[in-house]
């Protein structure tokens, strides 16, 4: 290995070993403390991550940069693992943010949606995939945005997200639309066509919107 390699896979390794908890969130504010402030090897080390998301989906582009997350409203869910040699390892990622979105129904009408929870980003590394990973990390991150499965758009999901979400959460039914975010039946249920409080509604867990 080269030097310049060394030194670079040194600072992701001490990167790596600053996730101590299961799920960790960063978001900009984050970034500008410590530990993650100064850590040399995180731009690596998430961009890495980002890069594996955007190969796994067949994107030419990460949708997933360090750099992007620093300067915008969103939020990293990092999962780590501790590897036999008791290393910790960052093998998954969920990205979230609000993103002002129009829906169309089946029927045509359609509505605002601004400020909506979308997932934008969403990957365990193939070693580790169907094990339950993805939805520790999914729940996490649910649980720390007092957010339901339900009340989330979803930005392009691949067919695994769409089988993940069928299976976890039964989630099956929507129209589809040409920006390409998916948005459950569920979203919607009692909410009439032209509700103009549609941020709200997704923030809301289900149990306040009467679905248990
Ligand atoms: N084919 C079909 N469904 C799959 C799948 C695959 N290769 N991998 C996961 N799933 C779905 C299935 O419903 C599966 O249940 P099953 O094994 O009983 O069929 C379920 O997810 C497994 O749940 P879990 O183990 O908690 O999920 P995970 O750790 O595998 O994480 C993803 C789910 C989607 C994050 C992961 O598969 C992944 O990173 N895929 C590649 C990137 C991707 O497609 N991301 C979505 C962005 S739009």
């Amino acid at each position: 290995m080269r030097a310049n390699e060394k030194w670079r896979a040194e600072g992701v390794a001490a990167a790596a070993a600053q996730f101590k908890e299961e799920v960790t969130i960063l978001d900009a504010a984050a970034l500008k403390r410590s530990p993650w402030a100064q850590l040399r090897g995180l731009d690596d080390l998430i961009d890495g991550l980002g890069r594996a998301s955007a190969a796994a989906q067949g994107l030419k582009a990460a949708v997933t940069t360090l750099s992007h997350l620093r300067a915008g409203d969103q939020r990293l869910y990092v999962y780590t693992t501790v590897e036999p040699d008791g290393s910790r390892a960052p093998i998954g990622l969920l990205k979230v943010g609000p993103k002002t979105l129009y829906h169309w129904d089946a029927t045509g009408n359609h509505r605002c949606l601004p400020n909506q929870l979308c997932v934008l980003d969403f990957y365990v590394a193939e070693r580790a995939q169907r094990q339950g990973v993805g939805a520790r990390l999914f729940a996490a991150f649910l649980a720390a945005e007092s957010a339901a499965a339900a009340a989330v758009a979803y930005d392009r999901p691949s067919p695994k997200l769409l089988a993940f979400l069928r299976k976890h959460y039964g989630l099956a039914r929507y129209t589809p639309q040409r920006n390409n975010y998916v948005i459950y039946e569920e979203f919607f249920g009692g909410a009439k066509c032209g509700a103009k409080n549609g941020d709200a509604l997704a923030r809301r867990p289900l149990t306040s919107r009467g679905v248990h």
